[in-house]
């Protein structure tokens, strides 16, 4: 094996979080319309994960891309944690990925070996998925970035979006929450890798049997859970939806060392942005407790699948995700009637 190297130490933001954030996006988006053709089934009008062209009668082009800075310390993980979470928007709406083209950007004092490990790392995961990697583009630069551009393929009828929760919908997670909080806590050496493995493990674990599990049930909208934290991404959910949720706050899967780190303030930069989003739209007791607050709008990196399903499939779907070994399948909450955007936490 080759030297150790902590190359968390060489981005310059703690957490999952670097980057815009969302309320600042919606504005600048806002400047910049975009254009629209027939084709175009989802685009960026409801921050779906992926955009969704027709191609075809039968076949949609599912396209996303995804890229960040080192969260982990391995190059190797790093690698595989990227690829997982490039895919993962194309598993939320139900596609299946063919290829993947990476984005690299790379301090070459870091050593070729470094390079070399996150590439496998992401290659080995893009191959697993079932996609191959078929380019990429590379440049210098002080902080080391690693991701992908991943092409997937769905059939127009079976692309699940943001944008259809209903009323009774049960709420399913397929991954703990809790990332953006150890990783800030690997940056600020708190805490080891190896002390954060289960959550890296479960980084690295495509939501590929999620996806697969809930097309075949059918489902009525799926998004993951990624750098806005579960309530930022619930909430685009519900603004897309028009609806309103009430989740279960101690029924939510949390890292248990990620709990005991928010609790003496290990978080990461962007919480505080993310709990800024959706602030105004948060009701009940629990929402005075800030710890929970900031677990609940942790930026995740690969989260798990948040998907909205008909209460009288929601256990057909949990049992068909314990039989696939998606070993974390809770309901944490509901789609009720109530003013649009609106999260009752109880
Ligand atoms: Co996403
Ligand atoms: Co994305
Ligand atoms: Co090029």
């Amino acid at each position: 094996m080759k030297e150790k190297i902590q190359l968390t130490q060489y981005s310059t933001k703690s957490g999952c979080a670097a980057k815009i954030s969302a309320t600042d996006l919606k504005e600048i988006m806002k400047e910049v319309p975009l254009g629209r053709v027939d084709e175009l089934l989802v685009g960026t009008e409801h921050g779906d994960d992926a955009a969704a062209f027709k191609i075809n009668k039968d076949t949609v082009l599912v396209q996303t891309v995804d890229f960040f800075t080192p969260i982990v310390d391995s190059p190797y993980l790093f690698g595989q944690i990227a690829a997982a979470n490039a895919l993962s928007d194309v598993y939320a709406m139900g596609g299946k990925p063919i290829t993947a083209l990476s984005l690299v950007a790379f301090p070459p004092k870091l050593g070729h070996w470094v390079l070399e490990e996150i590439l496998k790392g992401g290659r080995d995961k893009i191959e697993e998925s079932g996609a191959v990697v078929v380019g990429g583009h590379s440049l210098e630069d002080k902080e080391p970035k690693f991701g992908y551009a991943v092409t997937g393929i769905s059939h127009p009828e079976k692309i699940v979006t943001s944008a259809d929760a209903k009323i009774g919908d049960k709420l399913i997670l397929t991954k703990p929450i809790g990332l953006g909080i150890l990783a800030t806590s690997l940056k600020g050496e708190i805490i080891t890798e190896e002390e954060m493995m289960d959550a890296i493990d479960n980084a690295r674990t495509l939501n590929e049997k999620a996806s697969e599990v809930m097309i075949e049930v059918g489902v009525n909208a799926c998004t993951d859970i990624t750098g806005f934290g579960l309530l930022g991404h619930l909430f685009i959910m519900l603004k897309a939806s028009n609806k309103s949720a009430r989740i279960y706050t101690k029924k939510i899967p949390v890292y248990p060392k990620a709990l005991e780190l928010a609790q003496i303030g290990f978080v990461p930069a962007g919480t505080h942005e993310n709990i800024r989003f959706v602030k105004n739209f948060i009701k009940g007791e629990p929402a005075k407790d800030n710890v929970l607050m900031d677990i609940l709008c942790d930026p995740q990196t690969s989260g798990g699948l948040l998907i909205s399903v008909s209460s009288k499939k929601s256990d057909l779907l949990i049992q068909r995700l314990d039989e696939e070994g998606v070993k974390t399948n809770v309901i944490v909450g509901e789609i009720v009637k109530g003013k649009e955007g609106t999260i009752k936490l109880t």
